[in-house]
């Protein structure tokens, strides 16, 4: 009786919002440079950029002081994640996004 059928909804092809999280427009909306003080050194919130939103992760203990592997906060990290990260975007399941990242041009690439 080992049948495995997959879940219905499980592979959705739907885009969803990380965190399944509307990707409101009622965010507000923060520029590249109001990201950039959210270091981890100039301010006590800790914010980290990825996919146009921005998520607050000043309660994580691996983002203490901003650093996170190599890594720090206050910057649009979409790239990295992709490109270093041993995980997956979900590890931003338990964030919520607190912005909208504002794109200084919306370049294609
Ligand atoms: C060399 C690159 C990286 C390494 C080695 C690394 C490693 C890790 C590890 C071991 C964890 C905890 C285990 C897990 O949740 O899988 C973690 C969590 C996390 N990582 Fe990374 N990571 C890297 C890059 C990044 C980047 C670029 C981002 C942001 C875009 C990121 C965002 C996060 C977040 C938000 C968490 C969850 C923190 C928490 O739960 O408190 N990581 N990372």
């Amino acid at each position: 009786m080992n049948l495995s059928l997959p879940e219905p909804n499980q592979n959705s092809q739907e885009p969803k919002a990380i965190n399944e999280q509307p990707i409101a427009n009622s965010l507000p909306e923060y520029s590249l440079a109001q990201l950039a003080l959210r270091n981890g050194q100039d301010r006590d919130e800790i914010w980290v950029g990825y996919k146009g939103l921005i998520y607050d992760v000043t309660r994580s203990r691996l983002w203490r002081r901003g650093n996170h592997y190599e890594h720090w906060a206050g910057q649009d990290l979409t790239r990295e994640l992709q490109k270093d990260a041993p995980h997956t975007e979900h590890v931003f399941d338990k964030f919520h996004a607190i912005g909208r990242l504002k794109m200084p041009t919306s370049s294609a690439s």
